[in-house]
């Protein structure tokens, strides 16, 4: 069973914006400093350099990014997407409608608020919006303190998958479901450029 508990109460909505290239910077600011603050914590999790960026660019074109804010400024930000071609997941899998989530991260200084419990129920409202099933995500798989959070919001882990670079990832998968209640904390920004495009994470918005 899924609990809605994003730990403290919100104060006041945050707005959760559709990342244009000109928010490519505020972006990657949020995921490089998540990134320090596991290095400083002992973690080679992201330690995979930058090449990230060039993807995350592409991504933030195609209207795939999200920035949440709060009065402004940058305080948590996922990719959400769908594909068709992975050695992550099995066809069966791939064949069950999902959206995909991809770096997501909160600023170091919002931590221990709950941001991301309120950002995946938020992205579990979305993906039910796009009549999927299921919101999914491969997460780094000796990050075990991760994995427990992911848990504790409810998230199932699938699997854990060994890579050839000697990586291990381990696929964790949240139902889509709708949660009205998370539009009283979070609105909604889709860019109006994409409003027309067939891009799949701004239909139904
Ligand atoms: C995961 C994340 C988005 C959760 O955001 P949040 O709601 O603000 O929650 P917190 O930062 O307080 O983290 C919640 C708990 O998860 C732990 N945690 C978070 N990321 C972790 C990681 N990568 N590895 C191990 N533990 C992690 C935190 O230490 C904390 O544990 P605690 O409650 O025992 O102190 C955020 O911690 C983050 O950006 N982490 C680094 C990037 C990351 O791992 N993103 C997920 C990629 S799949």
């Amino acid at each position: 069973m899924i609990v809605i508990d994003w730990g403290q109460a919100m104060s006041k909505p945050y707005v959760m914006r559709q990342a244009a290239s000109e928010d490519l910077d505020a972006v990657i600011g949020v995921i490089e400093d998540r990134t320090a603050w596991l290095r400083r914590r002992g973690s080679d999790q992201w330690d995979l350099g930058t090449g990230y960026q060039r993807m995350l660019a592409r991504r933030v074109e195609r209207g795939f990014t999200w920035l949440m804010e709060d009065e402004g400024n940058p305080v948590a930000t996922v990719t959400l997407f769908r594909r068709r071609e992975s050695t992550l997941w099995t066809a069966d899998e791939l064949a069950e409608p999902t959206v995909f989530g991809w770096k997501l991260a909160t600023a170091v200084d919002h931590g221990g608020r709950g941001l991301a419990g309120l950002l995946c129920h938020w992205a579990m409202d979305r993906a039910a919006r796009l009549d999927v099933t299921w919101l999914r995500g491969s997460v780094w798989g000796t990050s075990v303190g991760l994995h427990d959070y992911y848990k504790t919001i409810g998230s199932a882990h699938v699997r854990t998958v060994a890579q050839p670079n000697g990586l291990s990832v381990a696929l964790f998968q949240l139902p889509a479901r709708r949660f009205p209640e998370v539009s009283l904390e979070v609105l909604t920004r889709p860019r109006l450029d994409l409003a027309d495009s067939a891009s799949p994470v701004t239909v139904g918005v």
